[in-house]
């Protein structure tokens, strides 16, 4: 059984476990290093948490994080969903898609007309549920990866 928790100020511990185990999972998914985030205490991982109007979503089995997402304010009209990850122990079960619907919510209730993402070009297993959760591809040139190369795919779902 998997349960979704809204992340508060006071759970920067499971966070932080959370974060770490996605970036030690899946390294290539996501432009942040483990390198980078895997320092500071307390006082950094809640400021990361922090961001204002942001809403930090973890999915738990055992009380234990197998999955994690953000939905992040970006301007007037359109939030962004990042860093969402399933522990590959529950991949498969639809853990992905109750993330990314949860904050699709949040977005709608908070007012947003946009959803936005940006997702590595080759990550075939996410594009193909952000496409099934109703994101398109648009022409925006997302960022540049460290290949100096290749940028990342921006995707986008409208809410209303
Ligand atoms: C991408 C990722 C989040 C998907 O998570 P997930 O929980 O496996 O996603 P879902 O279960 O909702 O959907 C995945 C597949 O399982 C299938 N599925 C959904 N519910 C299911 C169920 N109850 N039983 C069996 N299969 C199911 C879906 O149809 C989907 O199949 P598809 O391959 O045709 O798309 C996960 O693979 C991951 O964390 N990858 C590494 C990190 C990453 O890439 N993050 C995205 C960064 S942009």
């Amino acid at each position: 059984m998997v349960d979704l928790h809204v992340l508060t100020g006071g759970d920067w511990l499971l966070w932080h476990e959370a974060r770490i185990a996605a970036l030690t999972d899946a390294p290539d998914a996501f432009k942040s290093a483990l390198a980078d985030w895997d320092k500071g205490g307390r006082e950094q991982w809640g400021a990361r948490l922090h961001i204002p109007g942001a809403h930090n979503v973890v999915a738990l089995r055992d009380s234990h994080p197998v999955g994690v997402v953000r939905g992040v304010p970006a301007d007037a009209d359109t939030s962004e969903l990042r860093s969402l990850w399933v522990s590959p122990q529950v991949r498969g079960e639809g853990v992905g898609e109750r993330l990314v619907e949860t904050v699709a919510s949040w977005a709608l209730r908070s007012g947003f007309t946009r959803l936005k993402l940006a997702v590595i070009p080759g990550n075939q297993p996410a594009i193909a549920l952000y496409r099934r959760c109703g994101f398109v591809t648009t022409e925006e040139r997302g960022d540049l990866l460290l290949d100096g190369e290749t940028r990342e795919r921006v995707m986008v779902r409208r809410l209303r």
